[in-house]
């Protein structure tokens, strides 16, 4: 029996890439190893989109070359953004790789592992229409399940190194993400989350992503939808009103910010304004009151200034966001930031930039949290809660996570991963709600 194991970085597509993966490994008859070292075969899942994950990945690579030594017939494999991005020159840092393999070319995977003829083999060949619909992916168990229902991103921002990874916007037909996200129920998922890059730009002829939305939003048994990641630019007000008519749809939006000055914005043709970022939040709270509103944020974007980036603290000051993921600019080899704009803050500056961010979010998730002390939450149920075994795990409907214990012994055993606990919020760190169980 052939072993295989799968290391993944990056973001949540690229976890659905790396099922995407097992599945066609499996269908050609190979057997997940338990770690890398049982593993005839290693793929490396990779990430470009920030200078730390590419080194990381780097790191972990060249950390292989002992297990390489030891096992003679060992093939590894680099999949993903990171080849895609770089392509030759990356097999110049990384010369034990056997295969580089682009998102586009995976079906190809079991014919290039069995040919040893070409030492490394490239696989980097764009396929615009390549969705892989068809195609099953290989779940870890859980209640969760991930459904990509479109690849690539045209959007073309200038720091962003995602185009060159994942390549030109396409969807997959509306009836095959239907079918994607009804067989993930039926095999006992009963959370989906539908992921594109910019997942608000999904079009097939008429129907546009508030309309697959709502297709979906129907399925019998899903507990609860949801999508990663909108695009501020092209969320509409229809989309809001599908998540508003259909409670099923987790009530949370992770809503890029980037960066609050007009100018910088402007620099990183995100196409809306700061204002027009506040009003889309105001609507969506006036929409759906309960929402938690998530972001990312960049600091130390070329040519920002204290000015610049004063405003960016004056929009989070403003949206009170419910957590956000925070970063200091780093170039990516051929955007166009890299290319025409120096990267002039200094690494102090971002630093101290980044530092203070991450301390304002620290204070407004714990508001954020703590203000849902005396609610009662629906929290749909994950399992036992790491470390305290007698609580359980699970997610609000805004995706806050919830740790709770399940209240009378034979309560207790009642509830199980995949149903929906009534919980009484009592206490709230900046990232977890605490609470009970009640009737
Ligand atoms: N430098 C720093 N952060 C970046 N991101 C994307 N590209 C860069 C870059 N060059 C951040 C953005 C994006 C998140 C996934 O990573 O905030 O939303
Ligand atoms: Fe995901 Fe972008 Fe990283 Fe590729 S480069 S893994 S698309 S975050």
């Amino acid at each position: 029996m052939r072993h295989y194991c799968i290391e993944t970085y990056g973001c949540q597509m690229n976890v659905a890439d790396s099922e995407l993966i097992a599945g066609i490994l499996e269908d050609d008859g190979w057997v997940r190893a338990t770690d890398a070292h049982g593993a005839d075969l290693i793929v490396v899942n990779t990430c470009s989109v920030r200078e730390r994950a590419a080194d990381r990945v780097v790191g972990y690579l060249r950390s292989l070359a002992p297990l390489r030594r030891a096992r003679p017939g060992l093939r590894i494999v680099v999949a993903g953004c990171l080849p895609q991005h770089l392509g030759e020159r990356l097999a110049e840092r990384l010369p034990d790789v056997d295969l580089f393999i682009g998102p586009d070319a995976y079906r190809r995977l079991p014919e290039l592992v069995a040919d040893p003829s070409r030492d490394p083999h490239f696989a980097l060949a764009r396929d615009r229409g390549e969705t892989y619909e068809d195609l099953s992916p290989l779940r870890a168990d859980g209640i969760h399940a991930y459904v990509s229902i479109m690849r690539g991103c045209d959007r073309a921002c200038t720091y962003c190194a995602v185009p060159f990874g994942r390549g030109r916007e396409r969807s997959l037909p509306a009836e095959a993400a239907i079918r994607a996200t009804r067989e993930a129920v039926e095999s006992g998922f009963v959370a989906v989350t539908l992921l594109g890059q910019a997942v608000t730009s999904y079009r097939e002829g008429e129907r546009d992503f508030a309309a697959l939305l709502e297709a979906l939003a129907g399925i019998p048994g899903l507990c609860s939808l949801r999508f990663l990641a909108p695009h501020p630019g092209d969320l509409s007000v229809r989309l809001l009103e599908v998540m508003r008519r259909h409670p099923v749809i987790a009530r949370h939006l992770h809503l890029p910010l980037q960066a609050g000055s007009d100018r910088i914005l402007t620099a990183m043709r995100r196409g809306y304004t700061a204002a027009e970022f506040v009003d889309l939040v105001a609507r969506a709270r006036r929409t759906l009151p309960e929402i938690s509103i998530t972001t990312d944020i960049i600091v130390g974007f070329p040519g920002e200034s204290d000015e610049d980036y004063a405003r960016t603290v004056e929009v989070m000051e403003t949206v009170r966001f419910d957590s956000a993921f925070t970063f200091a600019y780093s170039p990516r080899e051929g955007t166009h930031a890299q290319r025409f704009l120096a990267d002039d803050v200094p690494p102090e500056v971002k630093q101290h930039r980044l530092s203070a961010v991450i301390t304002l979010q620290e204070r407004h998730s714990l508001e954020r949290y703590q203000a849902r002390i005396g609610t009662t939450q629906e929290v749909l149920v994950e399992g036992p809660a790491r470390g305290t075994p007698d609580r359980l795990f699970g997610r609000c409907s805004d995706m806050k996570a919830a740790v709770f214990s399940p209240g009378e012994a034979e309560e207790a055993e009642e509830i199980r991963a995949g149903e929906i606990a009534r919980v009484e919020i009592t206490a709230a760190s900046s990232h977890t709600l605490k609470g009970v169980r009640r009737r």
